[in-house]
């Protein structure tokens, strides 16, 4: 995977700012346009993989890209005065918490910078989601049915026995996407004939490898006379979490079937020599969102052409240890 290398780590009032070039902090020669991109999770190869579609849009359209990790609220207010002082013209954000919305757009407001979000919709003070502010996403309830009908399929092809299996749903409802990707998947569960009675939801308290295992132990322990396990989560870490899990335990991988979300995260599983339970994932389209959601602000700052409120975007394949290479490889990722 090409990932490319940050040139530049500068650690800011706080703030961890990466930057493809030093100049793009520092004030450079020319007066090119700068803009933020701003992300929750730096280490998942999703949003590295959003910000190296970025650094692309940018050198398309001739801007600088200043790549910034955002893991909390405190760093993300901080990034933004940093961005202002660096005399950029706006930001792409994937916030660490929807509810930040408000807090975030007076920021920017403050000084006159454009804010375009991805991935993760923001939440106004009642908890509705703020469909003002420009919006690039996954379209989550389908890519989660999806995860659904592709599970019971190789259950099937397994010939497994419904009455033996159990779903281990492992929930992060806090975080609308990851609400409906799962809620999706249950569904399509739900409608191919699995019994509803034997899909369990657990929460996990992060979203990250750690927090999922946590979560699938203390459901797997209530659970001991179920012998194969169907793994849904919102994505591919949560989805790893459970497996880990399921290993843990003693399962066996023929035992075990998890699809994840997001692909790019899922590289080092589906290339391990031996198959695990982690069957496959479902690949979006991580490089559509880096490059429009920055395209877009940077046409609604260089033109003023005010972007769509919202782009759902729909593209999703199933990625398994067969054929993960050449799909992301069409990709060029
Ligand atoms: C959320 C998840 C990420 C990724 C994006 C994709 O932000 O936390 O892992 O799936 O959605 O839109």
């Amino acid at each position: 995977m090409k990932l490319k290398t940050t040139l530049a780590t500068v650690a800011l009032a706080g703030t961890t700012l990466l930057s493809t070039s030093a100049s793009a902090f520092f004030g450079s020669d020319d007066d090119s346009i700068k803009l933020g991109y701003l992300v929750k999770q730096p280490e998942e190869p999703w949003f590295q993989t959003e910000w190296s579609f970025a650094e692309k849009a940018g050198e398309q359209f001739d801007f600088e890209v200043i790549k910034m990790a955002v893991p909390d609220g405190e760093k993300t207010l901080n990034a933004i005065d940093t961005l202002a002082a660096s005399g950029a013209k706006g930001f792409v954000i994937c916030t660490p918490d929807p509810k930040l919305g408000p807090a975030i757009m007076a920021k920017a407001k403050s000084y006159d910078l454009k804010v375009v979000t991805v991935d993760d919709q923001f939440l106004n003070a009642k908890g509705e989601p703020m469909t003002d502010v420009p919006l690039v996403m996954m379209a989550a309830s389908e890519i989660g049915y999806r995860q659904g009908s592709e599970l019971y399929k190789e259950m099937t092809k397994r010939g497994w026995d419904a009455s033996q299996t159990g779903v281990m749903a492992i929930t992060a409802d806090e975080l609308d996407t990851a609400r409906r990707r799962v809620e999706g998947s249950i569904k399509a569960l739900n409608e191919s004939g699995f019994p509803s009675d034997q899909i369990y939801k657990v929460p996990t308290k992060t979203n990250d490898i750690p927090g999922a295992l946590d979560a699938a132990n203390s459901l797997l322990v209530q659970y001991p006379k179920v012998k194969n396990w169907l793994v849904v989560g919102m994505n591919d870490n949560t989805v790893l979490g459970g497996i880990r899990a399921t290993e843990g335990q003693g399962f066996a991988a023929e035992n075990i079937i998890g699809i994840g979300i997001n692909g790019v995260d899922a590289v080092n599983e589906l290339a391990k020599s031996k198959a695990t339970g982690f069957y496959g994932s479902l690949l979006p389209s991580p490089d559509v969102h880096g490059f429009k959601s920055i395209e877009s602000l940077y046409k609604w700052v260089k033109d003023d052409v005010q972007p769509k409120k919202f782009v759902e975007v729909t593209d999703v394949v199933l990625i398994t240890r067969d054929n993960f290479k050449e799909e992301l490889a069409k990709k060029g990722l």
